[in-house]
Order: structure tokens, then C-alpha cells, then sequence
């Protein structure tokens, strides 16, 4: 992808521009930016996917048996036909998992790398449904699908806005508001995270969150920690060879600390120790106990159902990153585990992690490659990739 082209669902600013101007600093709102998306679920494919098990679902009543009510899926049929007839909404969390011609939506955001992408929520709302005014941490994309909301945007929050009381969601108290307009269907809203928003239905809408996720700095520092104890276990220890004769022996002295601090430091310098400990923990799953389930066809009926028009996609449920040595892939990381390839497949490596979707004609470099077709095979056993049928191709 060209930084500087233009895009359309961008409102024309070039991911360079929008990444510059907005990302982590201000809303955008385009219209119309993706018009086709709008109707790619109707609120009973939403409901239905909030009955299965495996599913995160949530309704919030915002005059339930308490004020903004949450209630956890999964539910049932009754659940969705107890409800009153406005001011309820459903969302449903990682839908791209599900499907995944929904999840190649995210590929029109790839400017940002996948192990900062979290999933896209879909949400159904009836007449003044809404989660409330409240602030996300991360970064959001909302996107308009089936009839109208009215977003309103305020200040940027943090944990000491003042909240409502009562309820399970994280309600602000007060919204300053700055932004205010009506969203159609195609329409794609920018929220940046801590930025206060607050979106009403204004007649049964749908709504897509493209959502970002921004690990914790201290969930990094763990996973860091963990890297050093198993490369040097007790044996790195703090030196003091510069020792000034202690004037307060009770006294832990600010030139003690710098000192611990540089030296902790030193081992953050470590680039290599720090891929290590870091590549596995930022390519694990969004869902920890998830276990792709993997597909059983042999290499010649892969590479068959390839050459008759089936697409190969990467599962949607997993996630997937490499680490890189002068510009190709070096290490393969899927749900946080370690995959090996032959050097020789870095490029076709490259693709498969960098793209969603490819065809038989993006395969075509190693269509004679036994061994890329091998590995190739084992990724669809696995379940990391898997062969997407059309019509009545096979496996
Ligand atoms: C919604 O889809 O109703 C809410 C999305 C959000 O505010 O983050
Ligand atoms: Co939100």
C-alpha cells in the first residue's frame, strides 16, 4: 500500500495525512465512505449470533431495572422478545471472527499493523438506544450501518471524569459537547481514545466499531521481565562499582535509583531481547482459550479448490505478525506461538501476514513449490489459513 494515496473511506486524506492529523488527536467524520458495508448484517443476523456460546454479547437498557442496565450474553430468543420497544442496544463483540468477508474490512486500515487491531463490534440499537456518554481508551471507527444515529462528541476524559453512579457501564457525568450530527448508512465517524462520546439512535440502527486495542505499558514490562528471568534467571545483578560512602546507611538515595533506573534501562536498550519477549505476547489471540479449528483437505485438493477461484484467507480469529530481518519475514508468530518456515518462503510469508485474502494468482510464484505447498498445507490443518470455497469448488 502507497502511504500517500489517496482514500476514499478517508474522506481523501492519505493514510500518511490521516495517521498525522487525526489518529490519536481528533474525529473525523466521512460520509458515505463505505456505502455497501451499511447492509452487510440485518438485526436478526445480529441477534441469532447473540445466542451462540462462544459469543460476547451485551444488551444495555438505558431504563432497565436500574439506570443504563447491562445485561451478558449469551441470550436466548425470550431475552430479545421481553425487551421494550425503544431506548435497548445489542452489541456483539469480534463479529469479524465470524465472518469473514466482514473482517476484510479491516484491510481498508491496514496503515495500522495487526497486532493493533482489536475487532469490529456490531451493534443493533431500537428508537434512543445508546450505551450512554462514555469514553473508550482506544482508538474507534464507527461506522453507520442500517438507519440513523445522532453522535455527539466532547472533551477528552480520563479516570478522574466524573461518572454516574449505579451502574456496571462507565457513564460521564458531564459532556461537553462540540460535535453534533446525524449519521447516515455508508457514513464513518473517527473517534479518537478519551474522547467522550455519546451516540443516539435515532430510529432501529446499526452501527460497526472498528476498533483498536493499545496493550498495557505494564502487561509489556511483565512480558519483558519474564524474557530477562528466563535469558539471565538471578544472574544479572546490580553493580555499583561507583559507590559514594553512604552518609544515611537507612536512606535509599535518589543516586541509588538512578542508577537501578539505568541499569534497568539497559536491558529495555536490548532491541533483540525485547522482539523475544514481545513478538509471542502482541501476536496472542484476542480470545486466550481460542483454538482455531483447522480444515481437512490433502495439498492436492488445496491447490485444486486455489485454481478453480477459492480464496485463501487468513483466519479471522487469529492473530498474526512476524519479526524482520533486512526487510523480509524472520520469525512467524500465530496466537502467540512460534511458526517455522523454510527461508526460502519469506516473501510468500510476508503476504500471507500482510494480506487477508489471496488468490491463486498472489500464490502463483510457488504453484510448482512442493515445499511451499507443504507448509502451506500444515497452516490449513492448523487452521491458521484456510481455504475459502466458492460455489461448489472443493475441498
Ligand atoms: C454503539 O455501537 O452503540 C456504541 C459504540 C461506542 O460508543 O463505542
Ligand atoms: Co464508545
Amino acid at each position: 500500500m502507497n502511504p500517500d494515496t489517496p482514500l476514499p473511506h478517508l474522506g481523501g486524506l492519505t493514510a500518511t495525512e490521516f495517521l498525522r492529523d487525526y489518529w490519536q488527536k481528533k474525529p473525523l467524520l466521512v460520509r458515505n465512505a463505505f456505502p455497501e458495508l451499511a447492509y452487510r448484517l440485518s438485526p436478526e443476523d445480529l441477534m441469532e449470533l447473540a445466542q451462540e456460546d462462544s459469543v460476547e454479547a451485551r444488551i444495555v437498557q438505558e431504563k432497565g431495572k436500574t439506570p443504563w442496565e447491562l445485561q451478558l450474553g449469551p441470550f436466548t430468543e425470550k431475552v430479545f422478545k421481553k425487551l421494550p420497544k425503544s431506548h435497548w442496544t445489542l452489541l456483539v463483540q469480534a463479529v469479524d471472527h465470524y465472518l469473514p468477508e466482514l473482517a476484510d474490512y479491516l484491510e481498508h486500515f491496514s496503515f495500522v499493523p495487526n497486532w493493533r487491531i482489536d475487532d469490529i463490534m456490531v451493534s443493533f440499537a431500537t428508537e434512543g438506544g445508546s450505551v450512554g456518554p462514555h469514553y473508550d481508551q482506544y482508538d474507534v471507527f464507527l461506522l453507520q450501518g442500517i438507519g440513523q444515529r445522532r453522535w455527539q462528541l466532547g472533551q477528552f476524559c480520563d479516570e478522574n471524569t466524573p461518572r454516574i453512579e449505579g451502574t456496571r457501564l462507565r457513564i460521564i457525568k458531564d459532556m461537553d459537547v462540540t460535535f453534533d450530527e446525524i449519521v447516515n448508512p455508508g457514513d464513518l465517524l473517527y473517534v479518537p481514545p478519551g474522547m467522550a462520546h455519546n451516540g443516539v439512535a435515532q430510529n432501529e440502527c446499526m452501527t460497526y466499531s472498528i476498533g483498536f486495542r493499545a496493550p498495557a505499558l505494564a502487561h509489556l514490562l511483565d512480558r519483558v521481565a519474564d524474557g530477562v528471568l528466563e535469558a539471565c534467571g538471578s544472574r544479572g545483578l546490580v553493580t555499583d562499582p561507583q559507590r559514594e560512602p553512604a552518609l544515611h546507611p537507612g536512606a535509599l538515595t535518589d543516586a541509588d535509583l538512578d542508577r537501578l533506573r539505568t541499569q534497568l534501562l539497559g536491558l529495555l536498550e536490548d532491541r533483540d531481547a525485547l522482539r523475544a519477549a514481545l513478538a509471542p505476547f502482541l501476536s496472542e489471540a484476542k480470545y486466550d482459550d481460542y483454538e482455531p479449528e483447522g480444515q481437512e483437505a490433502t495439498p492436492e485438493e488445496i491447490t485444486a479448490a486455489l485454481a478453480a477461484g477459492a480464496l485463501l484467507r487468513r483466519d479471522p480469529a487469529s492473530r498474526c505478525l512476524y519479526t524482520v530481518r533486512d526487510g523480509l519475514p524472520d520469525q512467524l508468530y500465530v496466537n502467540g506461538q512460534l511458526i517455522g518456515f523454510p527461508a526460502h518462503l519469506a516473501v510468500l510469508v510476508q503476504k500471507l501476514a500482510d494480506q487477508r485474502c489471496l488468490t491463486a494468482e498472489d500464490l502463483a510464484p510457488w504453484q510448482e513449490d512442493a515445499e511451499a505447498l507443504h507448509w502451506l498445507h500444515e497452516q490449513v490443518t492448523e487452521g491458521h489459513w484456510f481455504v475459502e470455497l466458492m460455489d461448489d469448488n472443493t475441498p
